[in-house]
């Protein structure tokens, strides 16, 4: 069934484990999402980006609906969640499509703007019953920017800085920079483990980790343990998806019927959840 973002947020927080946060793009992202969730026994989010709208030619509504219809079915708990918004337009929209939160991305502004902006949108978001995220310290990697490298320096988030962006902001969940960055597709970064534990024990709202895909699995346990709660994870799902609809092209050349090699890519994304599910599941 849907179920709220803040109460699995909360759940996950008490339970000191890891609430996964899956990327949806297309619908079969979705599925393969839930199977893996059904699989592994745990709430899930299925999260939408500005920039997977954006390849929808802009409208948010036939994904989102979509979405919503498929986390409705689940037999496992599913949040819905608008990811990395940066146009107001857009997260006005979330509250009558169904979702139950959403990321305000402000994080390329200064940081007075990036405040301001952010407030804003908790005012508007709040009022209609949704838990806001927003980021603060710039998590590297996004479309269109240099890819930083997994043991590139990097920004961090400076934890007196967060409990002020906090206050100021008013919002529910804070994403952070501490080690990993978006779009890595080998898993090798080195996450800073103190300084999440310090950040955690300053901030009074739960901690979001972003380019999870990059991370080891020992490195993403660790990081529950030391006070991360939401992991975001989207390009492992891609690889999972791409290489299974490649072997299956080379070794059916023939194939036409997309339903067979989209079949064997949401296969592979299912089983690539199931497994991060697990690792989040048993921190310790
Ligand atoms: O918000 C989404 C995530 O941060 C996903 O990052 O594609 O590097 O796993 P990733
Ligand atoms: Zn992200």
């Amino acid at each position: 069934p849907l179920a709220p973002t803040a109460q699995l947020v909360a759940d996950a927080r008490a339970e000191g484990l890891g609430l996964g946060a899956f990327n949806v793009i297309a619908i079969e992202h979705a599925e393969a999402i839930v199977a893996g969730a059904e699989t592994a026994g745990a709430p899930v989010i299925l999260q939408i980006s500005e920039n997977a709208v954006k390849f929808h030619h802009g409208k948010l509504a036939p994904i989102a609906l979509a979405t919503a219809a498929i986390a409705k079915d689940a037999t496992v708990p599913v949040a819905l969640h608008l990811d990395h918004v940066e146009s107001e337009s857009l997260w006005r929209q979330a509250p009558a499509l169904g979702f139950g939160s959403v990321m305000v991305d402000a994080s390329k502004l200064p940081y007075d703007e990036n405040v301001a902006a952010t407030a804003h949108a908790v005012e508007y978001l709040r009022s209609h019953g949704l838990y806001v995220e927003s980021e603060l310290g710039k998590v590297g990697g996004k479309e269109g920017e240099e890819p930083l490298g997994a043991h590139a320096p990097g920004a961090r988030t400076d934890p007196g800085e967060a409990l002020s962006y906090v206050e100021a902001t008013g919002v529910d969940a804070l994403a952070v920079a501490v080690g990993s960055s978006h779009a890595m597709t080998s898993r090798d970064a080195a996450l800073d483990h103190e300084l999440i534990a310090r950040i955690a024990a300053a901030v009074p709202v739960p901690l979001v980790l972003h380019g999870s895909s990059g991370v080891p699995d020992g490195e993403l346990a660790r990081a529950v343990t030391a006070g991360m709660v939401k992991i975001n994870i989207g390009t492992a799902l891609n690889i999972a998806f791409t290489g299974a609809v490649r072997d299956y092209l080379d070794a059916e050349p023939a194939a036409v019927d997309p339903r067979k090699y989209v079949k064997a890519g949401r296969e592979a994304m299912a089983a690539t959840v199931a497994h991060f599910l697990g690792v989040l599941r048993d921190p310790a």
